[in-house]
Formats: structure tokens, sequence, C-alpha cells
């Protein structure tokens, strides 16, 4: 552990709750065979990352908002653990009996979106739900609770979070030229829109954009001829202005990546499943009020 890990875990995680998670990772570590190991640290994490904060001291957890909660009363980890494996294999079961006689073998890979450790053409199909325009989300805020028991040290997950596309750091020195690259001319319109109400927001707009450029040239790489891509897209706001990331990702995959837009499709957002509650008179402040539609992009490789 390093000098870093011992007051984060000690602030985080009450002193039951990390001899409980301790001694669970220990066990998978002891018994799960290696083609299983996967499975039970997937399951470890979850128990961490839930919407009421699960077996940490934090509340909102999901919402990535995560704040602590003196008088929580944690949930028992080796109990909560028990079922939510249970969980897990039941659902394993049903897609069992759904899939086909000789399913095709399976391979997790891990990479940035960004350079996708695939060759040219590779791929048939891509569903994808790329992060929200500019931190609407700070994914870090939940995903280090996880990060810090599997092993990643907690002095390097701001380096981590600097790697998320989507984030709010701006160091001009530091963003590459494809960071700082042109934009549509719809694009272009829209961020200067926001410009005017607020430069630096604007900065980190265009920064979302060009990363997302980067991400949308590089599925069409990844992709053959006549394959399709298909993004689910949240909204968001900055400064109160909707800066229409549907329509503008579709014109980025359009003109900066080669693609063929097959259709932009809103759905709306069930507000009792969601993680993240949303009103429902669509009123409230923030991340509240743009969050009960999302959008649905479908794109194809032309052949
Ligand atoms: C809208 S969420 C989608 C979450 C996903 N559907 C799931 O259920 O886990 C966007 C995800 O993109 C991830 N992300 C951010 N930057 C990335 C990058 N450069 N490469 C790959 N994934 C990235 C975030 O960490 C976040 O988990």
């Amino acid at each position: 552990m390093t000098s870093k890990a011992a007051p984060f875990f000690d602030y985080w995680f009450a002193p039951r709750a990390q001899c409980e998670l301790m001694a669970l990772l220990r066990a998978i570590e002891a018994h799960a065979a290696p083609d299983q190991r996967d499975f039970f640290t997937l399951a470890f994490s979850a128990i961490i990352i839930t919407k009421s904060g699960g077996v940490s001291m934090a509340r909102d957890l999901a919402h990535t908002r995560p704040h602590r909660v003196m008088d929580k009363r944690p949930r028992d980890a080796v109990n909560h653990f028990r079922r939510r494996v249970t969980q897990n294999l039941l659902s394993l079961g049903e897609l069992d009996a759904r899939r086909p006689r000789r399913p095709a073998p399976v391979d997790v890979l891990r990479g940035d979106a960004r350079a996708l450790p695939l060759a040219d053409g590779f791929v048939d199909l891509i569903v994808t739900s790329p992060p929200y325009a500019a931190n609407a989300i700070d994914y870090m805020r939940a995903h280090k609770f996880s990060l810090a028991w599997l092993g990643q040290p907690v002095g390097e997950l701001a380096a981590l979070r600097g790697q998320y596309v989507g984030g709010e750091r701006l160091r001009e020195a530091a963003l590459t030229p494809a960071q700082r690259g042109p934009l549509p001319p719809a694009v272009q319109d829209v961020v200067a829109r926001l410009r005017a109400v607020d430069a630096r927001k604007a900065r980190v707009l265009h920064k979302y954009y060009s990363e997302m450029g980067a991400v949308l040239c590089e599925m069409y790489r990844a992709l053959r001829p006549g394959g399709v891509a298909v993004l689910v897209v949240g909204t968001s706001t900055m400064r109160g202005m909707d800066v229409e990331t549907p329509r503008c990702l579709a014109e980025i995959a359009q003109a900066s990546a080669g693609f063929e837009l097959v259709d932009v499709a809103a759905r709306a957002l069930d507000r009792n499943r969601r993680m993240m509650p949303a009103r429902a008179d669509g009123r409230g402040a923030g991340i509240e009020r743009r969050m009960h539609q999302e959008h649905v992009i479908g794109l194809c490789r032309p052949c």
C-alpha cells in the first residue's frame, strides 16, 4: 500500500468493511480458478460502486458526486458479495440458455478508445456509449473506489483521469494537436456560441469534440467497409446552453471521420430505472434537467 492509499481507505471505508473487502480479495486470489477470477473481481467491484455507495461510507457514488456520510451503516460486504455473485450467475445462466450451440470465442481487450488495439477493418459492429461532454459526469469520482481496491496506486488516479475523454482539465501546453484540432463549421458555431458566454468552458468543449473526433476516426479505421456503429449519447448543457452533443457528434462522424449517417433518434429515459434520478417535471438544476433524454446515432462506414 502506498503512503496515499491508507488515508484514502480510512476516509472512505469503515475498519470492518476494510477487513471484509481485504478478505474477499484474498479469497478470490487464493480460490478462484484463473478463468473465473475476472468474474469474481467484477462482482467485488460492483458491491463498491453502487447507487447508494455500497460498502463504503460514501453516498451518491453512482451519481459520481460522492460525499462521506458519517452516520451511514455500510452494507455487510461478504453477504452483499454473495448475493451479487448469485445474481450474476443467474444472469449468465439466462445468457447461456439463449446463445447458439457453438458460440464465438469472446476476448475482452483494454485500451484507449482513441487507439484501439485492433487491426484495420477487423470489426463488423460497434455499440458504444461515449463519455458525456466536458465532464457532465466525472467518472473517476466513482471509479476510484474500485480502482484503489484493485491495486491502482491512489497517487496515480489523477493522471489516469487526465486520459479520460471529456475531462475539464485544461493545460494549453499539454493539449496535443489532436485536442486543439479543427472542427467542422457547424460544431465550431456551437463552440463559438459558448465562447461568447465563457471562453474557458468553450476550450473544454472544443477539446471534448476534438477528442471525440479522434475516437470516431479510430472507430472508422477499425470497422470493415459496410460495418455499422451505434452510439448512445447523452445531452449536456454548459453555462445553461445545450451544447448539442448528438448533432455535433453526428456532424464530426461524417465530416471528420468519413461515416455515412443513418439516423439520430431520441430516446426517453425511464426516470425510475436510471442510476441518476431526474425530476419528473423536467425542471431542477444542471444535470437533472438535461438527463431526461438520450440519443442514438447510427453510422455506417461506406463500402
Ligand atoms: C457514458 S459512460 C459508458 C459506460 C458503459 N456503458 C458502462 O456501462 O460501463 C462512458 C465511459 O467511457 C469511459 N472513457 C473515458 N475516456 C475513455 C477513453 N479514452 N477510452 C475508453 N473509454 C473511456 C469512461 O470511463 C466511462 O466509463
